[in-house]
């Protein structure tokens, strides 16, 4: 690996963060066609009759891709009205999970060779069940056997931590979802309409939001000795908590625990002291009055407080320490831009603390063995 293969950024882990605005352009293109209401995923092959019997579906995946499952199950249950289950694949595949041939299972994996997310898979077909692979790589085992599969078109991802490759599975969740809710006509025409503005205009928000690369890199370099960090957020934002958790920890090696906001007085709610770093994330405008009353609660126990937030949402910058603000668009599509500000600050703080930031310790890219 060449300084040029990089070219010009220090490591990949930053050149492929910044990739992300072209990489969900190239996931979206030839599938929203300008002008069409229709979202072309032919080469996922996906008809009505597919989902006639259909009652429920099942995401399995490991790590960053199980964090984009759990957000597809938000919105395909919202806008499909399908029950999904998010399932971490090294659990599904040693159980006796209750699936037959009226479920729908979503494989996700990056490297489609994931071997836990690969067996999870082949015990499903097992069972009768159909299989839609979300993948990175075109010719993998787990697209290849499955019944159905969506590529993402993130590119060569080389750095261990996944980065673009996570904002592509995104985006490749989003349009399955709208194509659900079609296909299940459980989506009026206008707020389709809207959805698909919605989703052509993510390149140019994810580009603006890259725009905090500077405050993210000084924010980082002043936190860089912490010890540990908490990530909040309601519903989507806490499937986003989970990836910013999982980023910080695998390459920062920073104790870090991410949770959903308002299970956060059960309990956690204890670890709040004097100065404890809190990524609160509250882009979720039909959340915010709750995530503001949970944001009160940690910041009058002293906790240091990060918010991200849509632009615009005044509150929350007058309770937090400081606030990232997030470009506008529905509330359902926001973890693709939002994820930036903590992927940057992950970068950031493991450059800042010497660390072999492409390669973290006792990590491989792909976990291929049993
Ligand atoms: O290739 P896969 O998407 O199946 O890989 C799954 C996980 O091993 C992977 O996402 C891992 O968690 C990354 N290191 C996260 O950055």
């Amino acid at each position: 690996m060449n300084k040029a293969d990089k070219r010009g950024y220090p490591h990949y882990m930053l050149k492929e963060i910044y990739e992300q605005p072209e990489v969900i352009e190239n996931t979206l293109k030839d599938r929203l066609i300008p002008g069409s209401e229709d979202i072309n995923l032919s080469d996922i092959k996906l008809t009505q009759s597919d989902l006639d019997g259909v009652h429920r579906m099942v995401v399995v995946a490991c790590g960053t891709s199980y964090h984009a499952g759990l957000a597809g199950k938000y919105l395909i249950e919202k806008f499909a009205g399908i029950p999904v289950e998010v399932e971490i694949a090294s659990e599904f595949r040693y159980r006796d999970p209750a699936v037959d041939k009226n479920s729908l299972i979503i494989a996700i994996s990056q490297s489609g060779e994931t071997a836990d997310t690969l067996d999870a898979m082949r015990k499903a077909k097992q069972k009768g069940a159909r299989i839609i692979a979300i993948s990175n790589v075109a010719g993998s085992t787990i697209p290849r056997e499955a019944d159905h599969s969506l590529y993402t078109c993130a590119g060569p991802e080389i750095s261990i931590a996944s980065t673009k490759a996570y904002t592509s599975q995104l985006i490749a969740l989003y349009l399955l979802t709208l194509k659900l809710a079609q296909l299940k006509g459980g989506i009026d025409r206008e707020t389709y309409r809207q959805r698909l503005e919605a989703l052509s205009s993510l390149p140019e928000k994810a580009r603006k939001m890259l725009d905090c690369s500077g405050e993210m890199k000084e924010l980082a370099g002043r936190h860089k000795d912490m010890e540990k960090i908490i990530y909040l957020g309601r519903g989507l934002d806490y499937a986003l908590a989970l990836e910013g958790s999982l980023k910080l920890k695998e390459t920062c090696y920073i104790h870090s625990a991410a949770y959903p906001a308002g299970e956060f007085r059960h309990g956690p709610m204890a670890l709040v002291e004097e100065g404890l770093f809190v990524f609160f994330l509250a882009t979720q405008d039909a959340l915010l009055d709750k995530s503001l009353a949970n944001l009160r609660e940690i910041k009058d126990r002293g906790a240091y407080v990060v918010a991200l937030a849509k632009e615009g949402s005044r509150e929350v910058g007058e309770v937090a320490d400081r606030v990232i603000y997030v470009p506008e668009v529905p509330d359902e599509f926001t973890s693709a831009p939002a994820v930036i500000p903590l992927q940057l600050f992950a970068y950031y703080m493991a450059a800042a603390r010497g660390h072999d930031v492409d390669k973290p310790r006792s990590l491989v890219k792909s976990v291929t063995d049993s």
